[in-house]
C-alpha cells in the first residue's frame, strides 16, 4: 500500500514535469523586444470614452523618452471657444526602449462637436474631431475580438473598411489581444492600422493574454494602461486595467481575465462587477472580456470564469457578454423553460489565426476559420446585434427587446450555411479531420436543411 502511494506520487510528479516541459514556451518563454526609439513629436494618439461617456472623453499620446510640457487644445466648434488643458505624463521603460505617455481627461463636455490637437514641447499633432453622441437613447458601436496582426498585416484594411461602411459609430470596442506580443513593433502595427480612426472616434479595450509578459505570475505590459486611458473607476486591484462606462441607457463593464491569477484577483473583479451591475439604473447591461465564459473553442473553456462569474452575471441580469480569445465564432442565447432569454454570449475574432470549434449542439451559431466584426445598435427598447463577414454579408444576427412587459430575445439567424472550414490543426490528423467534417456537414444539414 505504502509503495502504491509512492508510485502514484512519483507518477504525478512525472506528469507535472512533462506538462511543464511541453508547455514551457507557451506559458513562460519571454521573447526579447527589439530596440526602439519613441519619436520626439506626439504619436499614437488615442481618443477614448470617459466614465460618463455622454459627456467625458480621455486622450492619450506618446512622445519622446523624456518628459516635456504638454497640453491639449480643445476647440468648441459650435461656440468658437478654445481651451488649453495641461497633460499628465508617465515615463514607461520597456525591454526595447523608453516612452513618455501623456493623458488629458475631458469632463462634462456640453457641446456636440469639438476639434482637438495635442502639444508636447514645441511639437503639435494634427487637429482631430471629437464628437459627443447627444442623441437620446441611441448608441451604435463596433465590437472586434482578437486582432493579433503581424507587422505589415491587413488590419488597417479591415478597420478602414468598417469605418467607411459604418461612418456613424459612436465608439469602437476591442476584446483584448489587439497585439500579437507586448512589443513596440506590434503596438505600432495596431495603432497605425487605426490611424485617423482612433484619433477621431473613441476606442475602448480590455486586456488580452497577448498583452501580458509571460512569467510564473504574468505581468500586464506596462504600456497597456497608458495607451488606453481608461476611467479610474475599476476594481481595487485593477485600477486602469478594468473600467465601467455609462453611455445613453447602457452600462458597459470590462474585465481583465488574464489578471485573474488567484482568489484575491478573482474576487476583486467579481465583487466590483457585481456592484456596478447592481447599482446601475441603466437599462442595458453589457460586459466584455478576453477569455470566454462560454466557449465553443476546443478545450479552451475557462472553468474559473464559467462557474461563479457566469452565475453572478445571470443573477445581475446582464444582457450581453462579448468575448474573444478563441479565434472562432460562437453565439449562445440563454434558454429558460424553452424560452429565449438573456444573457446572450458571443465570442468572435478578426485575427489571421484560426482555432478549432467544437460542433456544439447547444450553440445557436458557430463559425470557424472566419474573420468577423460586430455592429451593435442600442435604442430605447431594443439591442440589435449583427455580425458581419468582411464582404459585408451578415453572418449572424439577434435582437433583445426590453419593455415593461419583460424581455424578448429574437434569434434572427440568417439561415445561411455555417462557415465551419477546418483549421490547419484539424487537417494535420486524418481521422480527426474526417470526424470534424462529418459533424460539421450533419450540423449544417440539420440546422439549415443544406
Ligand atoms: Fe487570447
Amino acid at each position: 500500500m505504502r509503495y502504491l502511494g509512492l508510485k502514484i506520487f512519483a507518477g504525478l510528479i512525472i506528469l507535472v514535469a512533462a506538462l511543464f516541459i511541453w508547455k514551457w514556451n507557451t506559458w513562460f518563454k519571454k521573447y526579447p523586444e527589439a530596440d526602439y526609439i519613441c519619436p520626439n513629436s506626439p504619436n499614437r494618439i488615442i481618443q477614448s470614452l470617459g466614465a460618463n461617456a455622454d459627456y467625458d472623453r480621455a486622450i492619450s499620446w506618446r512622445c519622446d523618452s523624456v518628459p516635456h510640457k504638454s497640453f491639449l487644445e480643445l476647440y468648441d466648434v459650435e461656440n468658437g471657444v478654445k481651451k488649453i488643458l495641461p497633460a499628465k505624463h508617465k515615463k514607461v521603460s520597456t525591454m526595447g526602449g523608453k516612452n513618455v505617455f501623456y493623458r488629458v481627461d475631458l469632463k462634462n463636455l456640453q457641446a456636440k462637436n469639438y476639434k482637438y490637437r495635442v502639444q508636447t514641447g514645441d511639437k503639435y499633432s494634427k487637429w482631430y474631431k471629437l464628437s459627443l453622441n447627444k442623441v437620446n437613447n441611441k448608441v451604435r458601436f463596433a465590437y472586434l475580438g482578437d486582432i493579433q496582426d503581424l507587422v505589415g498585416g491587413v488590419s488597417d484594411t479591415i478597420f478602414r473598411h468598417i469605418n467607411r461602411r459604418f461612418p456613424k459609430l459612436d465608439f469602437w470596442m476591442f476584446g483584448g489581444d489587439c497585439v500579437e506580443r507586448p512589443m513596440d513593433k506590434y503596438w505600432n502595427e495596431f495603432i497605425l492600422a487605426g490611424d485617423s480612426i482612433f484619433q477621431n472616434k473613441p476606442v475602448i479595450a480590455c486586456t488580452g493574454n497577448h498583452e501580458y509578459i509571460k512569467a510564473l505570475f504574468k505581468i500586464l505590459d506596462k504600456r497597456w494602461k497608458y495607451y488606453w486611458p481608461l476611467p479610474k473607476n475599476g476594481a481595487k486591484l485593477f485600477k486602469g486595467r478594468v473600467a465601467h462606462w455609462e453611455i445613453e441607457d447602457a452600462c458597459i463593464v470590462s474585465l481583465d481575465t488574464d489578471g485573474v491569477q488567484g482568489l484575491a484577483t478573482y474576487f476583486s473583479q467579481y465583487y466590483w462587477a457585481k456592484r456596478i451591475f447592481k447599482e446601475t439604473d441603466k437599462k442595458w447591461k453589457i460586459i466584455f472580456m478576453h477569455h470566454p465564459i462560454k466557449s465553443a473553442g476546443k478545450g479552451r473553456s475557462t472553468i474559473i470564469m464559467s462557474t461563479l462569474f457566469a452565475n453572478m452575471l445571470e443573477e445581475m441580469k446582464v444582457d450581453l457578454i462579448l468575448q474573444g480569445h478563441d479565434h472562432s465564432y460562437s453565439r449562445y442565447i440563454t434558454k429558460e423553460d424553452g424560452k429565449l432569454s438573456t444573457p446572450v454570449y458571443v465570442e468572435s475574432s478578426c485575427s489571421r489565426k484560426f482555432y478549432d470549434v467544437v460542433i456544439d449542439e447547444e450553440a445557436d451559431r458557430l463559425g470557424s476559420s472566419i474573420k468577423l466584426f460586430q455592429i451593435l445598435d442600442i435604442s430605447k427598447d431594443t439591442l440589435q446585434y449583427k455580425s458581419y463577414k468582411l464582404n459585408d454579408e451578415i453572418y449572424d444576427s439577434f435582437k433583445i427587446i426590453k419593455t415593461d412587459k419583460g424581455i424578448k430575445v429574437i434569434d434572427e439567424n440568417p439561415k445561411t450555411k455555417e462557415h465551419l472550414v477546418p483549421t490547419h490543426r484539424i487537417k494535420r490528423k486524418k481521422t480527426k479531420l474526417e470526424e470534424y467534417l462529418k459533424e460539421a456537414s450533419n450540423r449544417n444539414k440539420l440546422k439549415y436543411s443544406l
